[in-house]
C-alpha cells in the first residue's frame, strides 16, 4: 500500500494544505465556482483584487480570445473593501481553506487604510499586494513602477500587519530583480510570480482593437514559457516562496513551476477553459508525486538540475 505524499507547504511558519490555488480575477468574486470546485480542497482562494472604493472598471469589450491564450483588460472592476468585508469574507471564511486578499491602491496611505482594516480579519491567512495589473488607464489608480516606491509600500505594509504578505510582481517592469529584491528586504513573505503581459489584437473589417482598452494583459499557455523564467531568475537570486503563475493549465505544467521551485502555483486563465483546472492540477500533483513514491512536495521543490542532469548552481535552498 502506498502512503499519500505530503502536499503542504510552509510560507513564515503557516502552513497551506496543499500548493494549489487559483490566480487574482479568474476565479470570481465570491460563490461563481462553487458548483465545480469544493474550495476546501484549494490550498488556498484568491480574491479578485479589491480596491479601497468600489470600481467599474473598463468600458465593454474587455476580454478577447488569442492564439493560446487572451487579452483582458477588466480594470479592476470591484465593489471596493466595505462591501468585500461585510458580504465576501464571511461567505468565503466557510471554507477549509486559506484566504487571500488582493489588494491595489494608488499610493501607501491608502494600501495602509485597507491593511489596517483586513489586519482585524481572522479569516485572512494573507494579503497580496498587486503591484502590477496593466490595464489600468484612469488616474484614479496608478502602479508602482519604481523599485523605490514598491519597497515603501512593501515596507509601510508589513509594518502594519503580521499576516502573511504576498508581493505581485509585472514582469512589464524592466527593473523586475531590482523590484523583487527590494519586495523581499522590504519584508514581503513572498513574491507572486506573474501578472500578464501587454498585448493588443485588431479587428482588420471593422478596424478597431478589439478590447476598448486597445490594450490587454496577456494570459494563457501563450505566457508561461515567459512565467517560468521569471520564477526560475527569482530562485536563483533570491531566497523567497514564490506562488508561481502564468499559463498553468495541466499538473505537468505546474510540476515545471515546482521543480523550478515555486512553493504555491495558480491557475489561471485555464479556470476559464476548464472550471476544474486547479482540482485536475492538484490530482495530477498528488498522482504523480505517488507514483514516483516522493512523499512529499518539499523534497521536489527547487530540485531543477541543469541541461546535463547536474545539480543547478543555486543561492538558495529548496525549502
Ligand atoms: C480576466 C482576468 C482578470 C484578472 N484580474 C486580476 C486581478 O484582479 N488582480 C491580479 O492581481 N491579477 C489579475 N489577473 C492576472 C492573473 O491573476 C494572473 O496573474 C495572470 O492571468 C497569469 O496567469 P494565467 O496565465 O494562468 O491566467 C487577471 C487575469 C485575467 C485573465
Amino acid at each position: 500500500m502506498s502512503l499519500k505524499p505530503d502536499l503542504s507547504v510552509t510560507i513564515r511558519g503557516i502552513t497551506f494544505k496543499n500548493p494549489v490555488t487559483v490566480a487574482s480575477g479568474t476565479f470570481g468574486n465570491t460563490d461563481e465556482f462553487e458548483p465545480y470546485v469544493n474550495f476546501s480542497r484549494l490550498g488556498a482562494f484568491v480574491t479578485k483584487t479589491i480596491t479601497l472604493r468600489p470600481r467599474v472598471g473598463n468600458p465593454m469589450p474587455r476580454i478577447v480570445e488569442t492564439p493560446s491564450g487572451m487579452l483582458n483588460a477588466i480594470g479592476l472592476e470591484n465593489k471596493g473593501l466595505e462591501d468585500y468585508v461585510e458580504n465576501k469574507i464571511p461567505y468565503l471564511a466557510k471554507f477549509n481553506t486559506r484566504l487571500i486578499t488582493s489588494i491595489a491602491s494608488s499610493n501607501t496611505q491608502e494600501f495602509l487604510d485597507m491593511v489596517k482594516v483586513l489586519d482585524r480579519q481572522a479569516a485572512i491567512s494573507a494579503i497580496e499586494l498587486n503591484l502590477s495589473c496593466p490595464n489600468i488607464r484612469d488616474q484614479g489608480i496608478r502602479f508602482a513602477q519604481h523599485a523605490q516606491e514598491v519597497g515603501d509600500i512593501v515596507k509601510a505594509v508589513r509594518g502594519a500587519t503580521a499576516k502573511l504578505i504576498f508581493t505581485k510582481l509585472s514582469p512589464e517592469m524592466a527593473n523586475f530583480m531590482d523590484i523583487a529584491e527590494i519586495s523581499v528586504k522590504s519584508g514581503t513573505d513572498a513574491l507572486s510570480v506573474i501578472n500578464t503581459i501587454k498585448g493588443m489584437s485588431v479587428d482588420i473589417h471593422r478596424r478597431v482593437p478589439r478590447i476598448s482598452n486597445v490594450t490587454g494583459g496577456l494570459s494563457g499557455p501563450a505566457i508561461r514559457p515567459i512565467a517560468l523564467r521569471y520564477v526560475y531568475e527569482v530562485k536563483r537570486n533570491l531566497d523567497i516562496p514564490v506562488i508561481g503563475m502564468g499559463g498553468i493549465s495541466t499538473w505537468q505544467d505546474a510540476m515545471e513551476f515546482i521543480i523550478t521551485g515555486a512553493h504555491m502555483v495558480a491557475t489561471g486563465t485555464s479556470n476559464f477553459v476548464n472550471p476544474r483546472a486547479s482540482l485536475d492540477v492538484l490530482e495530477g500533483i498528488e498522482r504523480y508525486l505517488t507514483e514516483k513514491k516522493i512523499e512529499s512536495i518539499q523534497s521536489i521543490r527547487g530540485t531543477l538540475k541543469d541541461a546535463y542532469g547536474k545539480k543547478e548552481k543555486s543561492s538558495c535552498s529548496p525549502s
